[in-house]
């Protein structure tokens, strides 16, 4: 989750191409899904009958899913998200499990441009994905306009050291050229970083928890050397020759190859759950 660039444009087209299959995404290891329900589980009890619930990049409906029941048959649950291919696997699974509009809803926005009212929503969901945005305190500040006075903001994040594959490839690049490989999570990778920008942004201090959580699982490496080596805009690219590229890709995708056991290879991953109410 590496990246570097400086327009919204950019931005939005490396999320699109990011999340172009929305086919096979969570398909390996189930993880999205189980994190998914685990964020509405922590706040079970702030979710009742006849709220209303947004699902801020709401992917394939994993949390949009999970939240629904609750909200029972006068409530109402609508998922955003800016990749129209997410979207539609999101309608699918929707109408797999049973649900129509209006009591589950998915629109196609920029979770960084919401187009609702203040003051629209009982709870706001946003698992996975805040580090995709390009602003990140501005986008918690229109996510905290939009909530009902005392209303629940529910945010996911992950520390660090997490992610195994991607991490080791940064540590190598500033271990061998001292390059600093830019991380998107960078923002929010803390408990300390997070309860800060919450607060930032105008959620109350005294409401705000963050809890660690662990999800690390063995994952495939294959699927990890195609996904998780620093990506071409970094500027390695422009300070380290071809031929010496090609060589620490290698030694990379060694580390990892060595680090595989039967079941895959180890990929540590700590999730920061964070609630924050208005
Ligand atoms: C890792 S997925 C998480 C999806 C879902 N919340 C989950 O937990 O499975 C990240 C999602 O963020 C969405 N996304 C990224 N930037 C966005 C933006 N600016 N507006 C709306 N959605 C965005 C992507 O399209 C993708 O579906």
């Amino acid at each position: 989750m590496s990246t570097e660039h400086s327009t919204e444009e950019e931005r939005i087209q490396f999320v699109l191409n990011r999340f172009k299959n929305a086919d096979n995404y969570d398909a390996r290891t189930g993880f999205h899904a189980r994190h998914a329900a685990r964020i509405v589980e922590l706040c079970a009890d702030a979710v009742k009958p006849g709220h209303h619930v947004i699902d801020i990049a709401t992917g394939t409906g994993f949390t949009a899913l999970a939240a629904a029941p609750l909200v029972g048959a006068t409530g109402e649950v609508i998922g955003v998200d800016i990749s129209p291919n997410m979207l539609t696997k999101a309608k699918e699974n929707a109408a797999k499990a049973g649900y129509a509009e209006p009591r589950l809803q998915f629109r196609l926005e920029n979770a960084e441009r919401l187009p609702y009212a203040d003051e629209t929503f009982d709870v706001g969901f946003c698992s996975s994905a805040i580090p995709y945005f390009l602003d990140i305190p501005g986008s918690l500040r229109s996510f905290r306009r939009i909530l009902k006075p005392g209303g629940l903001l529910a945010f996911s994040t992950y520390t660090a050291d997490s992610f195994t594959a991607a991490q080791m490839a940064r540590q190598m690049a500033h271990e061998r050229y001292g390059i600093h490989v830019s991380d998107l999570k960078e923002p929010l990778d803390s408990v300390e970083k997070c309860r800060a920008v919450a607060i930032e942004a105008g959620f109350r201090a005294e409401t705000v928890e963050v809890i660690v959580e662990d999800f690390s699982h063995y994952g495939d490496v294959s699927h990890a050397k195609k996904l998780c080596f620093i990506p071409t805009d970094n500027e390695l690219y422009q300070r380290v020759s071809p031929e010496d590229m090609a060589a620490f890709r290698k030694d990379w995708e060694e580390a990892l190859d060595s680090m595989v056991t039967e079941e895959g290879y180890p990929n540590k991953i700590e999730s920061l759950f964070v609630f924050a109410r208005k």
